[in-house]
């Protein structure tokens, strides 16, 4: 709530999401397979969570925070996990920097309505570009914004980039209620 109030524009929701939701957005995914997993906006480590409970001990975890606030705590809160500091746009680059391969898992905690169409843009064709073959994308939505102009287009920039988009079922418990894109590359 306080890093809301000092950052409305990146932080994007007034509540963490849910436990239900978090395991929404990674319950569909088989973490045996995965050796390196992105998360975007972790923010108060609600996914992180579920996502370090399911990965493999040697798999690595990459995560984008823009506030350092956050940041800061993920590290202290999960010491095996990698945060950077920087925009999810720039995911390709600190990907080679760090010379990591293609990337099995993106999951994302974005607030995508806060941001310009072409910041959507370049982080969704670079998380693409960034993918293995197969890779998969996991994003959620607020129930209240599917419908709005917005939501359509955005629903419509996932299925022009991915060869499949599913729409989970909605998770009610939380806050406010949301679905799940489960996207493969
Ligand atoms: C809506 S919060 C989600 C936090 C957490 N994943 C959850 O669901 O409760 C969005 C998070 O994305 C971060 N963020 C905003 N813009 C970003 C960007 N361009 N790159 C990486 N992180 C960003 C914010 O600082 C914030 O922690």
């Amino acid at each position: 709530m306080k890093q809301f109030i000092k950052s409305p524009a990146t932080v994007g929701a007034i509540a963490p999401s849910s436990r239900a939701l978090a395991a929404r957005m990674v319950d569909w995914i088989d973490f045996g397979a995965v050796d390196v997993v992105v998360e975007y906006g972790p923010g108060t480590g609600v996914f992180t969570a579920e996502i370090l409970r399911r990965l493999k001990p040697d798999a690595t975890y990459l995560g984008f925070e823009v506030n350092s606030t956050m940041a800061r705590h993920l590290r202290a809160r999960f010491p095996r996990i990698t945060v950077y500091e920087d925009c999810a746009a720039n995911v390709r680059g600190r990907l080679q920097e760090h010379e990591h391969g293609a990337v099995d898992v993106i999951i994302s905690g974005l607030p995508w309505a806060v941001f310009p169409e072409d910041i959507q843009d370049r982080i969704l064709s670079e998380s693409v570009e960034a993918l293995a073959d197969g890779g998969v994308f996991a994003t959620f939505a607020y129930l209240q914004g599917l419908l709005l102009p917005a939501g359509m287009r955005f629903r419509k920039k996932l299925t022009s980039l991915f060869s499949t988009v599913e729409t989970s079922r909605v998770t009610w418990l939380n806050l406010p209620p949301a679905i799940v894109y489960r996207c493969k590359k």
